[in-house]
């Protein structure tokens, strides 16, 4: 956590922050319900649609005792009437301890927390970085595997746009992940997280196909959602969005210790035969969001327990 303790980049946590939340997540999970933020104020600005982010981080916010305000439309707020972001970061830091935003401009967030004298968690900003999902994920991940360390992760599907896998590969960097790259060249990872990659002998492989085959030696099977609201041309969206689904026929060479994670929502890419297979995990994922949720939370506001 930096910048006024705020939550802008997963890439600003170093090993030790992200096991120190982690363990932090466990805590809450054995214990969800505890009155230790009666005297504090979360507000929830999302200026996206979202159900997951906004609900669990009001669910973790209730289950501490805090009181929590906010808006799910920008359009019943005054940014209607022109107000800027910086005038509605300024007057919601009035009334709140700590502001939870979504903002569909890529870097909304870091400027909140630049500007704002409490601290800023950015609920997903853009294409760009989605960093609590990461740790939630994180979370995940360690439960399923019992360690972060030394895992082949393949991330499927809209590698261009999806702020999730772009936030995931930041954080795995202090884990040595082996990284597999599954897209269609239309959604293909992008070169600077490639870069990334590469700065930091992270190895990844890139592949178009997507059998059983491919993915049977993955730890972790990443599906991602086709971002249709990042398209300006809807014809490329009509042709890539069904390039990948998964079946439960594909599952049947996985190890036995693979799980499926999914940021969700989903569409087509995760078919419901997958659902019941023991290998599913993404709804496990998002009950995981609210521990991780309660954790970064209490972090902001200097909260260990
Ligand atoms: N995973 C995620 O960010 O879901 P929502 O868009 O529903 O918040």
């Amino acid at each position: 956590m930096k910048e006024n303790n705020s939550l802008v980049t997963i890439a600003n946590l170093s090993r030790e922050d992200i096991m120190h939340l982690l363990h932090q997540a466990e805590k809450f999970e054995r214990e969800p319900n505890r009155t230790i933020l009666s005297d504090k104020v979360v507000a929830t600005l999302f200026f996206e649609p979202s159900t997951r982010t906004r609900l669990s981080f009001e669910t973790a916010a209730n289950r501490l005792g805090a009181r929590v305000i906010g808006f799910t439309d920008p359009k019943v707020t005054s940014s209607t009437k022109g107000e800027t972001l910086k005038d509605t970061i300024m007057m919601v830091s009035n009334y709140a301890d700590v502001i939870v935003m979504r903002h569909y401009l890529e870097g909304a967030a870091r400027y909140a927390a630049e500007i704002s004298p409490v601290p800023v968690i950015n609920a997903g900003d853009g294409a760009n970085q989605h960093p609590t999902q990461t740790l939630l994920d994180l979370y995940s991940i360690y439960k399923t595997q019992g360690t972060l360390d030394n895992l082949h992760i393949y991330l499927v599907g809209d590698l261009k746009y999806g702020r999730t896998v772009h936030s995931l590969i930041m954080a795995m960097r202090h884990f040595n992940p082996t990284f597999h790259f599954i897209a269609p060249k239309e959604l293909a990872m992008p070169e600077e997280y490639k870069i990334y990659c590469q700065n930091r002998n992270i190895p990844f492989v890139e592949e178009e196909e997507f059998n059983a085959d491919i993915i049977a030696n993955a730890d972790i099977l990443y599906m991602t959602r086709v971002q249709r609201e990042r398209f300006t041309d809807l014809m490329e969206y009509e042709r890539v969005k069904d390039v990948y689904i998964l079946k439960a026929s594909m599952l049947k060479d996985a190890k036995p210790t693979m799980k499926v994670l999914h940021p969700l929502p989903r569409v087509n890419e995760i078919a419901y035969d997958v659902d019941d297979d023991p290998h599913a995990y993404y709804f496990q994922q998002a009950r995981n969001g609210l521990y991780a949720r309660q954790a970064i939370i209490c972090n902001t506001l200097g909260i260990t327990v």
